[in-house]
């Protein structure tokens, strides 16, 4: 076989984040950069991964030329065998479905998620294990360590490209190709979890409208497929569809901010009754009714609440999960539901070992990431379809579900404050400074609250006795009022600073305030605790949801 083995050097900042490997696809495209990771993760593969290993990226720019590297360091590197989607493509939620379906020993994907494409934009690599799932902390560090250490990576330069566009089997070298539709099995699996029929007379009979906006992203073609052709959905019910390298300049990020063409189409009289869209690579989603937002927490808990209705819940949940910045409110549906709620650290990955261990049925993250043990990650079109089939159901406006919801639960007002491309030591020195603080916060006064609890959140793995320090910074009051502190793992550009503030509201004739609004003392308390305008010269953040 033309193998060749190319002399490198290590870079020195290959350390998966939240979420993979996310750099500017500029980094990403210097000669060996990309190679050096790859090989980094052959070097620490499984002989299961070697024998069979799913492949597929978002569509962004360079997910083409990236694709053809992985085969050839995969067949170079003795993987006996590889799925890959269709024009290099696999949504996020689709390749961990190809893993666990056909038994693959791991996935290469290719995805920096919500984070914008292009030239000048992000590109990403993630390694899944063999349940689907993001490869653990272990792993990711194992395939870091093996990045520094690198002296030269294997490719296979023989032959010639590999035709990525054609169903059917191809080769390189040894290793055979097997190219698949990349939604075909993923469509068939939303149909065995969800009522079909339901959904069908929904969408197909008439009154009900719904909009689902793709934002150029990976979801278009699954979305088309399902809402539209499976669920006789009018045509146009999915929009901006046709995924694009560059994500049509947007940023595919699902939030009241980057996806404000979809939340100006949801206001007014004759907006439809759904809106919804979906990530990148189609792991996130936004909820929508007419005038009306549902906050990712608040989503998981009413998905929680109302499980039963859905075919794939009907015995129930085993218990549920959320990463410890989403609000508290699906604590109070577990409760009621005599069922565990688990507290993890940010990240899909801690989900994992709790899915896997049939702790969980249902989990979610306040960063619009809902999803269950139908795959190991999170998924944008599940979660969406899991609302239309409650909705299918209850025949309710999505507004009136939630705030019946809040009646009966009580309301977790609730905001995110995300301050972008902060100078990283500066941020870096906020939270140090917050961190030396918190012995000295507890029982502190400020306005009519008391601090109750302060501290630096370390998650213990209930399955496999792990620990995981230093997960975010916990404030929490007397009447449970709570503000956290965290830097994103998963930024490009400097520091990103994310406040989470929230407090209960039970009493029902306050629960219709705007979230900010009500939110305006906690959100002054903040920053006076952390010194955010005094430290980092900003005044505002720069996303709010
Ligand atoms: C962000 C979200 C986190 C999510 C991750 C990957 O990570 O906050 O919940 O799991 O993206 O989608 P962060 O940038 O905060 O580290
Ligand atoms: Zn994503």
């Amino acid at each position: 076989m033309p193998i060749t083995t190319v002399p490198t050097t290590p870079f020195p900042d290959q350390r998966p984040g939240t979420s993979g490997l996310r750099k500017k696809t500029a980094v990403f495209r210097q000669p060996r950069y990309l190679e050096n990771f790859l090989q980094a993760i052959f070097d620490t593969l499984e002989p299961s991964a070697r024998a069979l290993l799913v492949i597929g990226g978002d569509g962004r720019f360079y997910n083409r030329e990236a694709v053809q590297i992985v085969l050839r360091m995969a067949a170079a590197n003795g993987v006996e065998r590889v799925l890959v989607g269709r024009g290099g493509l696999l949504s996020t939620p689709a390749a961990s479905h190809l893993i666990r379906a056909h038994g693959a020993g791991g996935g290469i994907v290719l995805s920096a998620s919500h984070n914008p494409g292009g030239p000048n934009g992000d590109f990403g690599v993630k390694f899944n294990g063999a349940n689907g799932g993001p490869a653990a902390e272990h792993v990711t560090e194992a395939i870091f360590k093996r990045s520094r250490e690198l002296e030269r990576y294997r490719i296979f330069d023989g032959g010639a490209d590999v035709d990525i566009d054609r169903i059917g089997a191809a080769r390189l070298g040894e290793m055979q190709i097997e190219i698949v539709d990349p939604v075909t099995d993923y469509a068939d699996l939303m149909e065995r979890l969800f009522d079909f029929e339901a959904l069908r007379a929904l969408l197909g009979g008439g009154e009900f409208r719904l909009r689902y906006d793709a934002m150029h992203a990976i979801t278009g073609p699954y979305a088309a497929e399902i809402i539209e052709r499976r669920l006789g959905a009018p045509k146009g019910s999915v929009v901006n569809a046709v995924p694009l390298p560059d994500f049509g300049g947007g940023h595919p990020d699902p939030n009241l901010t980057y996806a404000h063409e979809l939340v100006e189409a949801m206001r007014g009289p004759a907006a439809p009754d759904f809106g919804a869209a979906a990530d990148g690579d189609g792991d996130r989603n936004m909820i929508l009714g007419r005038d009306f937002f549902v906050t990712p927490s608040d989503s998981l808990a009413v998905l929680a609440a109302n499980a039963r209705i859905v075919p794939a819940f009907a015995g129930g949940l085993a218990g549920v999960a959320r990463s410890m910045p989403t609000s508290r409110a699906v604590d109070r549906v577990a409760r009621r539901l005599g069922i565990p709620c688990y507290e993890t650290p940010t990240g899909w990955k801690f989900f994992g070992n709790l899915l896997d261990a049939g702790r969980i049925t249902i989990c979610g993250e306040e960063s619009f990431g809902t999803g269950s043990n139908h795959v190991r990650e999170k998924d944008g079109l599940w979660a969406i379809l899991f609302w239309l089939n409650v909705l299918a159901v209850r025949r309710q406006p999505v507004a009136d579900v939630v705030r019946s919801h809040w009646r009966d639960y009580g309301r977790d007002l609730y905001t995110r404050h995300d301050y972008e491309a902060l100078d990283g030591s500066a941020a870096r020195e906020l939270i140090a400074a917050l961190r030396t603080a918190l012995p000295s916060l507890p029982g502190r006064a400020r306005g009519t609250r008391t601090v109750r609890l302060a501290d630096d959140f370390r998650y213990v793995d209930p399955v496999d006795g792990s620990e995981s320090t230093r997960q975010g910074i916990r404030i929490v009051f007397d009447d449970e009022a709570r503000i956290v502190y965290r830097l994103s793992g998963t930024g490009t550009e400097g520091a990103t600073l994310r406040v989470y503030i929230e407090r209960p509201e039970s009493d029902p004739a306050k629960q219709n305030e705007d979230a900010q609004s009500a939110l305006a003392d906690l959100v002054r308390a903040a920053d006076e605790i952390a010194g955010i305008r005094a430290r980092t010269g900003r005044t505002h953040p720069d996303v709010v949801t």
